[in-house]
């Protein structure tokens, strides 16, 4: 969507995958302080998330939306001014249908009014579910959002959440800045590698302005090993999926917020080139050894050797899959190991990688002069 923003894919935090619909203002306010005090918001994690359940069960008698007085009793606009004076951004989340998917108010048919009480609060971004549509089009129901929001004058991201049931690929570009590209994610290994290999698809529709969107990160929420939560976080990089962290970030362990304050694989997702990073090779049983890789800015690559076998295997990724010339010359930087590879790379680069771990690196391609000696 032309309207300025999603040049990069979008970075924050979303209360989603951890808490479900236990929300409430404290959460929201202790979630942005902790983004602060941990130099997450630094790095570029900045829009402060609340999903479903913030709504009361009922319009109010003008047929406004209301913040649920139990669990929001001082109202979204003070909530928004707080992440605002942090620096931060907050979004807030409807549905394009008769009700939410925990059965609040939908947005369908109300979307004027709606959009202008959200931006009279000064939210920053809507996240648009598809629950209880009525069986009308997507492509009917979304665009009047976007027109709504449009026609406020404020400026606010627009993540489609249609949950890839009509191939939002194809034609939502036009109308919103990221559209779910598959169902929800949940906190396993199986729901991460479906998902990531159902966005995989849909690489070439992607680009500033509009994104695929596998779903919220699910690092730090205890289902997944180190090792997998590293492969989600590299391969929802390359893959410039919206980073959304989704744990409790006022709790996070060391190995949790080591995985997500990588910067040098967070500056692959945030490459100027914008160009999302696929699968180009595979090998193994059942295609388990893997090499997902894209080009960044700067005639530069992101290289992912992602083992998804069950044992330990070394993976080599040929000049040819990479679309290098076999003669180019590399220098070769490991973004978890934060070093820079020793050694003449040409041809071929071969790491061993551990069971459902992910290396990650960024190819830069000397010129001839510099490979001669
Ligand atoms: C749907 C969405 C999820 C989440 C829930 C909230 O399932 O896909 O991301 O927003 O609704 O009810």
């Amino acid at each position: 969507l032309n309207n300025g923003l999603a040049l990069t894919p979008q970075m924050g935090w979303n209360s989603w995958n951890f808490f479900a619909c236990h929300i409430t203002e404290d959460l929201i306010r202790e979630t942005a302080d902790a983004l602060v005090s941990t130099g997450l918001a630094d790095l570029g994690y900045v829009y402060v998330n609340i999903d479903d359940c913030w709504s009361a069960a009922t319009r109010n008698l003008e047929g406004q939306l209301v913040p649920d007085p139990k669990t929001f009793p001082s109202g979204i606009k003070a909530l928004v001014d707080y992440v605002h004076g942090k620096g931060l951004k907050l979004g807030i989340y409807g549905d394009a249908g008769a009700f939410t998917c925990q059965v609040r108010p939908g947005s369908l048919f109300h979307e004027t009014d709606d959009a202008q009480l959200f931006a009279s609060w000064g939210v920053d971004y809507l996240k648009y579910d598809n629950c209880f549509n009525l069986g009308i089009d997507p492509k009917k129901r979304y665009p009047p959002m976007r027109d709504a929001l449009n026609a406020t004058g404020r400026t606010i991201f627009y993540s489609l959440c249609e949950w890839g049931v009509d191939d939002p690929a194809l034609w939502a570009r036009g109308v919103g800045n990221s559209w779910r590209t598959t169902d929800d994610i949940n906190d396993t290994w199986a729901s991460m590698t479906t998902i990531a290999d159902i966005n995989n698809k849909w690489a070439s529709y992607a680009g500033p302005g509009g994104w695929n969107d596998p779903d919220m990160l699910e690092v730090g929420n205890g289902g997944m090993t180190y090792q997998e939560y590293r492969a989600h976080f590299s391969i929802w990089a390359l893959m410039k999926a919206p980073l959304l962290i989704g744990c409790d970030v006022r709790n996070m362990t060391a190995e949790t917020f080591e995985i997500l304050s990588n910067k040098e694989v967070i500056s692959v997702n945030q490459d100027s080139l914008g160009v999302q990073g696929r699968i180009v090779q595979v090998a193994g049983e059942a295609n388990c050894q893997q090499v997902w890789a894209g080009p960044l800015c700067g005639n530069r690559l992101a290289v992912a050797l992602w083992n998804r076998c069950s044992k330990a295997a070394t993976i080599t990724a040929k000049w040819e899959a990479l679309g290098l010339e076999s003669s180019t010359h590399v220098a070769v930087r490991d973004l978890w190991q934060y070093k820079d590879v020793v050694g003449n790379v040409v041809a071929s680069f071969g790491a061993e990688v551990e069971s459902h771990d992910c290396h990650m690196y960024i190819f830069t391609p000397k010129t001839a002069a510099h490979s001669e000696i």
